[in-house]
C-alpha cells in the first residue's frame, strides 16, 4: 500500500508533514551535503529582521538535561541577504517557508512584505516569540493584545499564507491560538522554546551570558503536545507540532494530537538526516496502521472513556 503523505497547512501544499524548525537548520543549504532538501516537507528559515543581526555573544549554547538551551540572540543575514544569497542556492522544487521577527510590529510589516514579493517563499512563519520593546520587553506572544495587533499588521502586508509561531511563555495557549485565529492567520506553528535558566554551581555564573536561554529537545515534548492538543480544540486552523521530535513516533503523536504538520529542530543537531528520517518513518508508521492518507491520521488521540 503507498501512503499519501501530502497535506496542506493553510494554504501551503506540502509533499509531506515535516518541516525543519527555524534557527536548526539554518538557510538549507547548510544540510545540503547531508540529504536531498526534495525530501521534506519543507523548510523554514531562521528567522529574519530587516537588517543583520550579529545576535549575542557567547556562551549561547548549553546542555541541558533531555535538551538544549540556546540564547542565539536572533543571529541573521537580514531580508535582504536572504533573498539575494540564500533563497537562490536552494533547489527550485524546495518548500521555503520565511520566518519573520522584529521588536517592533512595522518591522515585522515590512519584512513580510518585502519577503512576500519572492515567488520562492511559499509562506511566512511569524516568530511572535519576540520581546517587544516599547512594552518594557515583554514577548509579543505574551500578550493578546500585542499578538493581535501583530498578527493584523502583517495579515494587511502580504497575500501569502501566515503561520504564527506561538510563544509557550503563557497561562493559556488556546487564548492565544483564538486570538491569531481572529485576525486571520492561516495556521500556527506550537511551540517555540521554553524560558528557562541553569548555571555552574562552583561558580555560581549562569551557563549562558544571557542568563536566561531557550530550552529545547526532548525535555519539552510532553508540554508542546499539551499545548497542541489544546490549540487544535480551540481553533479550526491547522496547526503545525514542534518541540522535541526526535523520531517518526514522536511526530506521530503530534499528528494524532491535531497537527497537521511538524517541524524538526535540535534533533538535526545530533543528526542532519533527523527530518528525512522522520518522513520515512511516519510512512512505516502509516503503512503498519493501513492509513491510506497521512491527513487521516490527525486528531485521533483516543480519549479514556471514548
Ligand atoms: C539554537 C536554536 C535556535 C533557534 N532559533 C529560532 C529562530 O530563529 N526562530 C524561531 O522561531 N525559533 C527558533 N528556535 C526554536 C525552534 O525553532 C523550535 O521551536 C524549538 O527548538 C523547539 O523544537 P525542538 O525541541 O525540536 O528543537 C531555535 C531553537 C534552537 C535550539
Amino acid at each position: 500500500m503507498s501512503v499519501d503523505l501530502r497535506v496542506n497547512l493553510g494554504g501551503i501544499a506540502l509533499r509531506n508533514p515535516v518541516l525543519t524548525a527555524s534557527g536548526t537548520f539554518g538557510y538549507g543549504a547548510e544540510f545540503m551535503p547531508f540529504l536531498d532538501l526534495r525530501r521534506l516537507g519543507g523548510i523554514v528559515s531562521k528567522s529574519l529582521t530587516l537588517e543583520p543581526r550579529t545576535g549575542n555573544l557567547p556562551h549561547r549554547i548549553a546542555e541541558a538535561p533531555g535538551g538544549m538551551l540556546n540564547a542565539i540572540g536572533l543571529e541573521n543575514v537580514g531580508v535582504d541577504a536572504f533573498l539575494g544569497e540564500k533563497l537562490p542556492a536552494l533547489p527550485a522544487d524546495v518548500v521555503v517557508v520565511a520566518s519573520v521577527f522584529g521588536t517592533e510590529i512595522d518591522h515585522y510589516a515590512e519584512a513580510s512584505k518585502r519577503l512576500s514579493a519572492s515567488p520562492r517563499v511559499a509562506g511566512l512563519e511569524i516568530n511572535a516569540s519576540c520581546p517587544h520593546v516599547k512594552s518594557g520587553g515583554i514577548e509579543f506572544g505574551q500578550n493578546p493584545k500585542l499578538l493581535s495587533a501583530l498578527v493584523r499588521a502583517v495579515r494587511r502586508a502580504t497575500q501569502r499564507p501566515v503561520l504564527v509561531k506561538l510563544s509557550p511563555n503563557v497561562t493559556s495557549i488556546a487564548e492565544m491560538a483564538k486570538v491569531c485565529e481572529a485576525e486571520g492567520a492561516d495556521g500556527l506553528s506550537l511551540i517555540n522554546t521554553l524560558q528557562a535558566l541553569d548555571l555552574d554551581v562552583e561558580t555560581r555564573r549562569p551557563l549562558l551570558r544571557n542568563v536566561l536561554g531557550g530550552l529545547s529537545g526532548p525535555a519539552i515534548r510532553p508540554v508542546a503536545l499539551r499545548m497542541v492538543w489544546q490549540a487544535s480544540r480551540a481553533v479550526k486552523i491547522p496547526i503545525c507540532g514542534i518541540g522535541g521530535i526526535m523520531t517518526a513516533a514522536d511526530a506521530v503523536k503530534f499528528l494524532i494530537c491535531g497537527a497537521t504538520a511538524v517541524q524538526v529542530g535540535t534533533a538535526s543537531y545530533l543528526n542532519p538526516m533527523a527530518a528525512a528520517e522522520v518522513v520515512d518513518g511516519i510512512a512505516a508508521y502509516a503503512q503498519r496502521h493501513g492509513v491510506g492518507r497521512i491527513v487521516d491520521l490527525v486528531g485521533t488521540l483516543a480519549l479514556p472513556g471514548a
